[in-house]
């Protein structure tokens, strides 16, 4: 077992875990936060997106050991005080870029992470970036409508 300390949403935390594990599983299952989900365990499906040191990652690519030091935000980190939504989950919310949700976390992660790069890309600019999410539901129309929305909205 390996000791690491990181932040997670703000809050320093400190933990023991295994030289094998992996982020996601160190957010999920000894942090509690299980809005950062798992749909493929095989970097494929972008369901793990967090925030790490302000890049988005897939965190079942990382390794928890990797994180000590760092900072890292997930999808429980983003909505504001008072249970006011973050600009880009409000935008998901208001352009129906959510059915099932499970992909849902990862997008808007992913999509915080462009933003930040790049606060007015084009749809093709907003495809590109998010090709590594994959969504069974939605088909992506309102998806990349919801970026654009966010855009506008300047998140
Ligand atoms: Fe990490 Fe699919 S669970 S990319
Ligand atoms: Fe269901 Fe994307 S909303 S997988």
């Amino acid at each position: 077992m390996t000791r690491i300390a990181l932040t997670v949403n703000g809050e320093g935390r400190e933990a023991e875990v295994q030289a094998r594990q992996l982020l996601v599983y160190f957010l999920r299952e000894q942090l509690g936060l299980t809005g950062t989900n798992v749909g493929c365990d095989t970097s494929s499906c972008g369901a793990c997106t967090v925030l790490l040191d302000g890049e988005s990652v897939k965190s079942c690519t990382v390794l928890a050991v990797q994180a000590d030091g760092s900072e890292v935000t997930t999808i429980e980190g983003l909505a504001r005080g008072g249970g006011e939504l973050h600009p880009v989950q409000q935008a998901f919310h208001e352009q129906h870029g959510v059915q099932c949700g499970y992909c849902t976390p990862g997008f808007v992660m992913a999509t915080v992470s462009l933003l930040k790069d790049n606060p007015r890309p084009s749809e093709a600019e907003i495809r590109h970036a998010l090709e590594g999410n994959l969504c069974r539901c939605t088909g992506y129309h309102n998806i990349v409508r919801a970026v654009e929305a966010a855009a506008r909205a300047g998140a």
